[in-house]
């Protein structure tokens, strides 16, 4: 990807909305010497986002953006970007759907983490669906954000077995576990090409 040209890493935001797992396993994975980005800022359309709290434990700068208006909003968030010199965006528990004209900016520079193996189960309640669709596996995708939800390139996948006695609770809990690690893999990988 262009965008590595130079020794530095990629100044990285990551977007969440809610426990930031994921955004707490980016920080770890960012500072590891193999990684190519660096995480700079910490966007949240929720101020009770418990994930906040990584921004304070790392140091990370942290936005929160209102989005009753979501013209403003995308504005104010493109803004800050802009400030912070953000060259990349992952979408970790995000729940907003950014719009076109967003993505148009960061063109191929988003990504996101979704727990279902898609094109299945896109959109929300994607574990409860797969249990009463009687599924074998379900798993996670990492993908390239484009303007249709939950439809961008695929990067990677992990599949994960359903169990007999499965629920949303407990498939969430494994597909989780995966998701740390998928979502680091991603990121070498659109780098390394
Ligand atoms: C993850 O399952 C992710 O795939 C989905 O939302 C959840 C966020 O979890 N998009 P966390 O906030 O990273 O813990």
């Amino acid at each position: 990807m262009e965008i590595l040209a130079g020794s530095k890493k990629i100044k990285t935001a990551v977007f969440i909305s809610g426990t930031g797992s994921n955004l707490k396993n980016l920080i770890k994975f960012s500072n590891l010497k193999k990684s190519p980005i660096s995480i700079d800022l910490i966007i949240s359309n929720n101020s009770k986002a418990k994930g906040l709290i990584f921004g304070k434990i790392f140091n990370i700068k942290k936005k929160i953006i209102n989005f009753k208006n979501i013209n403003l909003a995308e504005k104010k968030i493109l803004l800050e970007l802009k400030k912070n010199k953000i060259n990349f965006i992952c979408l970790a528990g995000f729940m907003k759907i950014l719009s076109k004209n967003f993505i148009k900016n960061f063109n191929g520079k988003i990504l996101n983490i979704h727990p279902s193996l898609l094109p299945k189960f896109k959109g929300l309640n994607t574990h409860y669906r797969a249990i009463k669709n009687k599924e074998k596996f379900s798993g996670c995708t990492v993908h390239f954000v484009n303007s249709k939800l939950d439809s961008g390139k695929i990067i990677l996948q992990k599949k994960v077995r359903l169990n007999k006695n499965e629920t949303p609770k407990t498939l969430a809990k494994k597909i989780l576990v995966e998701e740390h690690k998928l979502y680091p893999k991603a990121i070498l990988k659109i780098f390394s090409l």
